[in-house]
C-alpha cells in the first residue's frame, strides 16, 4: 500500500477529439488531477495518435493542471523539446526505447519537464533500477502500450510491490503510476499494491454515465487516503 496520495490522470487517447475541449473540462470539472497525452509513431507501437499539437491544444483545456506526455516513440531524443515547448510539465520515455536513458532522463530535466521512466509489463525492474533517484515517477504498464480499452495485465501487481518496497528500502521520493485497464475494479489492487498514480481513458472518457460518474467511481473505488 502506498501512503502518497492517490492521483487520477485521464487519459486523453479515449477522449472524443471531436468535443476535446468540452471532455477535458468535464474531466477537469470532475476532479481529475493532471492528464495524459500518448504520444505514438506507429514504430515502438503498432499505432500512430498524436503528437506536440495536441499537447498544446490539452494544454488549453485544463487550466494549471498538470500535463503528462507518454512518449511511446522509437526516438524519444527528439521529441523532448518540442513537447516541453508544447507544455508537457512531465515528460514519461521508456526504457525500452533508447541505449541512454541515463542522458535521456538528464535531458528531460535540463528541458525543464520532470523526468519519468516507462516499462512495458514484460520488461524486469533491473532495466531501471540504475536511474530511480532520477525520475520523479516510474510508470509501471498494465497492457501492452498502443491502445485503450485493454484488459488489466495482473501480474504486473507483484512488479508493483517489489518496485514500491525498492523505493521504500532507498528514501526515494518516486510515484508509481499504472497505466491501462485501469477501473473500479483493478485501481484498489493496484494502490494496494503500492501505485498511487493512476491513467485512465476508457473508464473516464467511455463511462456509460459520462465522464463525471467514471472520475467519481475510480475515486471512491481507490480507497482511503
Ligand atoms: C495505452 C495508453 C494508455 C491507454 C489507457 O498505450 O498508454 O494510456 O490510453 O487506456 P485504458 O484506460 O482504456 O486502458
Amino acid at each position: 500500500m502506498s501512503a502518497r496520495p492517490a492521483h487520477l490522470v485521464p487519459s486523453i487517447l479515449s477522449a472524443n477529439f471531436g468535443c476535446l475541449e468540452r471532455d477535458l473540462r468535464a474531466a477537469v470539472a470532475a476532479g481529475a488531477d493532471r492528464f495524459q497525452v500518448d504520444i505514438m509513431d506507429g514504430h515502438f507501437v503498432p499505432n500512430i495518435s498524436m503528437g506536440p499539437m495536441f499537447v498544446a491544444a490539452a494544454r488549453a483545456h485544463i487550466g494549471a493542471l498538470p500535463l503528462e506526455a507518454h512518449l511511446m516513440v522509437s526516438r524519444p531524443e527528439q521529441w523532448i523539446e518540442p513537447v516541453r515547448a508544447a507544455g508537457a510539465d512531465l515528460i514519461i520515455v521508456h526504457a525500452e526505447a533508447t541505449c541512454h536513458l541515463h542522458s535521456l532522463l538528464r535531458h528531460i530535466a535540463s528541458s525543464g519537464a520532470r523526468p519519468a521512466v516507462a516499462l512495458n509489463p514484460a520488461s524486469p525492474l533491473a532495466l531501471i533500477e540504475e536511474v530511480l533517484d532520477q525520475v520523479a515517477m516510474v510508470l509501471l504498464m498494465t497492457v501492452e502500450p498502443g491502445f485503450g480499452g485493454q484488459q488489466f495485465i495482473e501480474p504486473v501487481l507483484a512488479k508493483i510491490r517489489r518496485l514500491r518496497q525498492t523505493l521504500l528500502e532507498r528514501h526515494l521520493d518516486c510515484d508509481i503510476e499504472v497505466d491501462g485497464g485501469v477501473e473500479a475494479s483493478t485501481i484498489a489492487r493496484a494502490r494496494q499494491a503500492g501505485a498511487n498514480v493512476f491513467v485512465a481513458g476508457s473508464s473516464v472518457f467511455a463511462h456509460p454515465q459520462g465522464i463525471a460518474q467514471g472520475l467519481a467511481l475510480l475515486r471512491s473505488s481507490v480507497g482511503p487516503e
